[in-house]
């Protein structure tokens, strides 16, 4: 007979660590940022769309210097709001003119809104995107 103590609880209860990728120390507990390249990427009064963290987002250039960001895809039909036409404070979606607030994503027109994202410039000119963490991963307790 082999009477073996045995714990029997060792079936695996994972840990829930993070992947870890791309932690950047100067973002915030709920953000992460993301470093675009240079500004001069986007010319003064133009939009360029990035593929950010799994995240569509249009970059604008202002005319006074300033970036706005906000979600690249139109949530009235899906159009490439990258390629709208910008003022100092609203970007028109290309193939339905609907229009939308840069600071803010809210729509002027009646669409739906677009999502708003902070964005800056860091000291050796790149464009840096702030993006919510997404949430952790939930951990079982039981
Ligand atoms: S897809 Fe943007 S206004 Fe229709």
């Amino acid at each position: 007979m082999s009477a073996w103590p045995s714990t029997g609880q060792d079936a695996g209860q994972d840990a829930g660590q993070d992947a870890g990728a791309g932690a950047d120390p100067d973002a915030g507990a709920d953000t992460a940022l993301h470093v675009l390249g240079p500004l001069e990427q986007i010319p003064v009064g133009e939009g360029r769309a990035f593929a950010v963290a799994g995240e569509q987002v249009a970059v604008f250039r202002l005319r006074d210097g300033t970036f706005r960001a906000v979600s690249a895809v139109c949530p009235h039909k899906g159009g490439p709001i990258a390629d709208g036409t910008i003022d100092q404070s609203e970007v028109v979606c290309p193939l339905h003119q609907h229009s939308f607030e840069l600071a803010t994503g809210c729509s002027t027109t009646g669409a739906g809104p677009l999502r708003s994202y902070a964005v800056s410039t860091d000291s050796g000119g790149n464009i840096v995107l702030q993006l919510p963490k997404p949430p952790a991963p939930a951990n079982p307790t039981e």
